[in-house]
């Protein structure tokens, strides 16, 4: 069920069961992060692998101490500037973190979101929330309430409706590795911005083979049809006689159906393009295609996070 009731969502989440929430990123789908009934039911609904740990959301940065025992100096500034909006930083977990939540890590992830539903909803709590992403584990994330209808509705009792996300990606995940600021994934806060707040900092490289890196797995954010990323008119050419979707940046291509292409940014803008990169992805899903191709942004500004999750939707 669809609604804008925070009490509604209150209630289920005191009971121990999970809400669908909005944030400026992706929704999410949240329960009481001390709950292991919650817990648990997140990744049951998600079925999602218990290697994969969720990040805990709370309302402001006077209550990061209630998840974690420390804040290393490096990463105040970061707090300081980016925090609520979308950043999540890695901090060394209190015992009121299970090692259900952090998949047996040492570390929490926290975030504290700026959506005003959310923002209003953890404020009525007295408990962080986790919340991983509310699609099926490995699929396109949501940044609609109707997104998560669609795929988790029979699983979940509430879905609390905040429009469409103003970011679109996920969090940039941020973190320490051996004394170092490092990035472990790319997301809706920029990586030059955070530079711009601390000085150079490392950019981890994802991996498939070590679940435990955080920043995640190669294959994620995949649709159901075959993707490619690179060059639209090379790949067309190697796909004759195919249905083929076409995700573009700018560029609209003759040929292809206008129902079968969607332009991220008509004039060329990053953060528009993020808005609408899963919804244009899942649109394009489900157009009975063959294949669809995609191209790739910018290697700037929120383009390093759209073509991280192209690169990923592809693999
Ligand atoms: O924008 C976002 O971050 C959204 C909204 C809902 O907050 N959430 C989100 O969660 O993207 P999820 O579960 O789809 O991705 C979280 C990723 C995990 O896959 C993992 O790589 C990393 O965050 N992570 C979480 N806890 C971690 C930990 N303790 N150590 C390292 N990485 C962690
Ligand atoms: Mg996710």
């Amino acid at each position: 069920m669809i609604g804008a009731s925070i009490q509604k969502a209150v209630a289920l989440l005191q009971m121990e069961k999970i809400v669908a929430i909005p944030t400026e990123t992706v929704y999410g789908l949240a329960g009481n992060a001390y709950s292991p009934k919650a817990v648990s039911a997140i990744f049951e609904a998600k079925n999602r692998p218990s290697f994969d740990p969720l990040i805990v959301h709370v309302a402001d940065s006077s209550r990061i101490a209630e998840v974690s025992r420390e804040i290393p100096a490096a990463l105040q500034p970061i707090i300081d500037q980016f925090m609520p909006g979308p950043l999540t930083v890695l901090l060394p977990k209190n015992e009121k973190i299970s090692d259900l939540v952090t998949a047996g890590s040492d570390l929490v992830a926290v975030r504290i979101p700026a959506n005003q539903l959310t923002q209003k909803l953890l404020q009525s709590i007295d408990f962080p929330l986790t919340a991983p992403s509310a699609n099926p584990f490995g699929y396109i994330s949501p940044t609609q309430a109707e997104h998560v209808e669609a795929q988790l509705g029979d699983k979940i009792p509430y879905i609390l409706d905040g429009g469409a996300c103003e970011v679109g990606v996920e969090s940039t995940i941020v973190g320490m590795e051996a004394g170092q600021i490092t990035i472990f994934r790319k997301g809706g806060t920029p990586i030059e911005d955070i530079e711009q707040v601390v000085g150079p900092v490392k950019v981890r490289a994802h991996s498939s083979s070590n679940p435990e890196a955080p920043g995640m797995l190669k294959s994620h954010y995949a649709p159901k049809v075959p993707f490619q990323v690179g060059e639209i008119k090379a790949l067309m050419s190697k796909h004759v006689g195919k249905k083929i979707g076409v995700l573009s940046f700018t560029e609209i291509y003759p040929g292809i159906p206008a129902a079968h292409q969607r332009q991220l940014s008509l004039n060329g803008n990053l953060r528009e393009a993020a808005q609408h990169l899963f919804a244009a992805m899942r649109y394009l899903d489900g157009q009975e295609l063959d294949i669809i191709l995609a191209e790739w942004m910018p290697e700037e500004g929120l383009g390093r996070a759209i073509n991280d999750r192209l690169k990923r939707a592809s693999a």
